[in-house]
């Protein structure tokens, strides 16, 4: 085989293919094709018998290795330095500039919400959204055929298990955990079967609070919304109580916030009653106390429901609660 090889003009073939390798791609092909595994001249050095052919064929790999090698190094060089020139990098110039999102208005109110809260020494929590019926409605003394408990009011996953329909239930985990004295508020998502509309949307937010201790009233229950309110609305507001029924306080009351809009004197917004309704309140039902085994005679609790979205929509005046849920950035980024 080697018998066919030119050996002679092996090596100058070899350096014209070096000189005109463009690339260090194509001095790659180059050295697989004279001195790879498969070449003519590997293939020689594997048959050599004699010590004269095998000196001859060693001394072409080596000239051939040697001119490989400077090409690749020159390309290489000629490489770096067409980087260096061309990819230069302007450290004085300004960079580009980062957008900085905010907080969501629902976010927003949300921490409003606990400052307002932590002023006053209470405890934030967060609980779970999946509950057990025991939790979202028996110890919380729903009555049996109370319409919450219905799957068409609230979404099951069994017999047992209910996305929470109200944040309530943070109550029970709470007065379970430890004895009182108890202050506390609980912030979450709450779930619905309600039609999405303008003014309901199946997932919301609400905030809950607890205070349980030793002679506790109605008055500290009003005081207590009175100075929140202030907090989320300003120092103008006023807060008045309407009878109202909850399974879970007696008695119950509905807490409205003076209209901010006319000040109380009727406007659209207040539907011309000037004031607004914010929830659900009461003083906390003595079976509610048996419920978690705490003495109903010893001990006296007021709680308090309302929802985030309402709180944002009223600070933002915005009229559509669809829009909290939308991520239209057009919308958001006015607030
Ligand atoms: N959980 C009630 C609701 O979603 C609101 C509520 C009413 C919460 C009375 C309370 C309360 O803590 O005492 O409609």
């Amino acid at each position: 085989m080697s018998s066919t090889v030119d050996w002679e003009s092996y090596p100058r073939e070899a350096e014209a293919a070096v000189a005109a390798a463009g690339s260090l791609d194509a001095i790659e092909d180059v050295r697989v094709q004279y001195l790879g595994r498969r070449s003519a001249l590997a293939l020689a050095l594997r048959e050599v018998r004699d010590r004269e052919t095998g000196m001859l064929l060693n001394g072409i790999r080596q000239k051939v290795e040697a001119l490989v090698a400077d090409r690749e190094q020159a390309l290489a060089d000629a490489e770096l330095d067409r980087r260096l020139r061309e990819e230069v990098v302007d450290v004085t110039l300004p960079g580009d500039e980062l957008a900085v999102g905010h907080l969501h208005p629902i976010t927003q109110v949300r921490r409003m919400v606990e400052n307002a809260f932590l002023g006053l020494g209470y405890e934030v929590r967060d609980d779970r959204e999946v509950e057990t019926v025991e939790y979202n409605f028996d110890k919380l003394a729903f009555d049996e055929w109370h319409p919450a408990r219905s799957p068409r009011a609230s979404f099951f996953f069994d017999d047992r298990h209910v996305l929470r329909t109200e944040t309530s239930p943070s109550q029970i985990h709470a007065m379970e955990e430890r004895p009182p004295p108890l202050y506390m508020v609980s912030i979450g998502r709450v779930y619905r079967r309600d039609a999405i509309t303008a003014t309901r949307y199946p997932i919301f937010h609400q905030f809950e609070g607890l205070a349980v201790d030793r002679g506790l009233t109605l008055a500290d229950l009003k005081g207590t919304l009175l100075h929140v309110m202030r907090q989320l609305y300003g120092p103008e507001r006023r807060v008045r109580f309407r009878t109202h029924y909850f399974p879970f306080t007696e008695p119950s009351i509905e807490p409205d916030v003076s209209c901010g809009i006319c000040g109380g004197a009727g406007c659209r917004t207040c539907k011309f009653t000037g004031w607004i309704e914010m929830g659900g309140a009461g003083m906390v039902d003595p079976r509610v106390f048996e419920n978690v085994g705490l003495d109903p005679e010893a001990w006296g609790g007021f709680a308090f429901g309302c929802g985030l979205e309402r709180t944002a929509q009223l600070r933002h005046d915005i009229p559509d609660i669809r829009a909290l849920w939308e991520g239209d950035l057009r919308v958001l980024r006015q607030f």
